[in-house]
């Protein structure tokens, strides 16, 4: 299908033009894009999504989906694809399980399960074709209408004890437009993110966006500000990302979308980056995944202790 016939990029949202203070709109849709294969994972993911992978005992997405409801986002779209049925049926009520639970008196486990279905209204949204995270940022489009909203990544975790969701929604309310999370990375590693080029702009964990590029070479990376999984966007990206041309990888990027923005603050407000200093865990691929894991795994009050007493002991055998 070329790109003229594929009716994501003719469907226009009726755009209402009475724009109070944009800034101050309350935020309240998250969009979480989950229709990649998930090929690093294979044969786990060969009939399971990617985002149930558990991590401890939760799977990936709802951690995710906390994080969004945590924040205020109580509207909750996923864009999916084929084989994502099991990410519907985790955020939605299991009567069988829960009256056996129920049945057994089991209480504590009967509150975990209910937890997943009680975290926000979920809506589900199919890609079809895999075209990029800025196309499945626009399947969002009728869903969002003109309204800022969030977009949060599924293979970085967020610690909920540094909450950067909710200060990237202040920092819109300050400034409008749209505010992206960023982070520090190893220069040579900023191959494998979207890069920024940013001046300071008051506060000190904030900046001004003025350069954006996917996965640059680090010989030519203008920063080493990494472009971390969460995003607060002005509803002028969806126009944006309806005349952008594939990318990185033949794919139609968000980047190459809030670098349009940022080269042209009448488009849409300006791009703000928040730099973020707190505890991030990457699930993305299998040795961030299994990190992830052990250092979730040590941190949990129930089985911590435990754990870590036992990965001492191993540790030092194995050394
Ligand atoms: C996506 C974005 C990239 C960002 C990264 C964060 O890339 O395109 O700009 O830095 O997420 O995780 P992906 O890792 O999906 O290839």
């Amino acid at each position: 299908m070329t790109r003229s016939q594929d009716p994501i990029f003719r469907r226009k949202v009726p755009v209402i033009v009475i724009r109070m203070t944009p800034s101050r709109t309350r935020i309240t849709k998250a969009v979480i894009p989950a229709a990649g294969l998930g090929t690093r994972f294979l044969p786990a993911t060969k009939a399971t999504p990617k985002e149930m992978l558990p991590v401890v005992d939760k799977p990936a997405i709802q951690y995710v989906v906390e994080e969004a409801a945590t924040a205020g986002l109580s509207d909750v779209l996923m864009v999916t694809g084929r084989n994502k049925r099991p990410l519907e049926d985790h955020f939605d009520r299991n009567y069988e399980l829960e009256e056996a639970l129920d049945r057994k008196g089991d209480e504590s486990r009967l509150a975990r399960v209910q937890e997943s279905s009680d975290l926000a209204t979920m809506h589900y949204v199919r890609q079809g074709d895999p075209k990029g995270l800025g196309h499945a940022v626009l399947c969002a489009a009728p869903h969002v209408g003109d309204q800022p909203f969030a977009v949060l990544l599924g293979d970085d975790l967020i610690d909920p004890r540094d909450p950067l969701l909710q200060r990237m929604i202040e920092v819109r309310e300050q400034h409008g437009g749209s505010v992206i999370a960023l982070m520090e990375v190893d220069p040579a590693q900023i191959g494998l993110y979207g890069c920024a080029a940013a001046v300071p702009d008051g506060d000190d964990d904030v900046v001004l966006v003025s350069d954006l590029v996917e996965k640059p070479d680090p010989a030519d990376a203008p920063s080493n500000l990494a472009i971390i999984g969460r995003y607060v966007l002005d509803p002028a990206v969806f126009e944006v990302l309806r005349t952008t041309e594939p990318g990185r990888g033949g794919e139609i990027q968000l980047t190459d979308a809030l670098q349009a923005l940022a080269a042209d603050p009448d488009l849409g407000g300006p791009v703000h980056g928040v730099v973020f200093k707190g505890r991030r865990y990457d699930t993305g691929d299998r040795g961030d995944y299994l990190r992830a894991i052990v250092r979730l795994a040590c941190e949990r009050e129930d089985l911590g202790p435990e754990f870590r007493a036992w990965l001492r002991s191993f540790v030092s055998e194995e050394m």
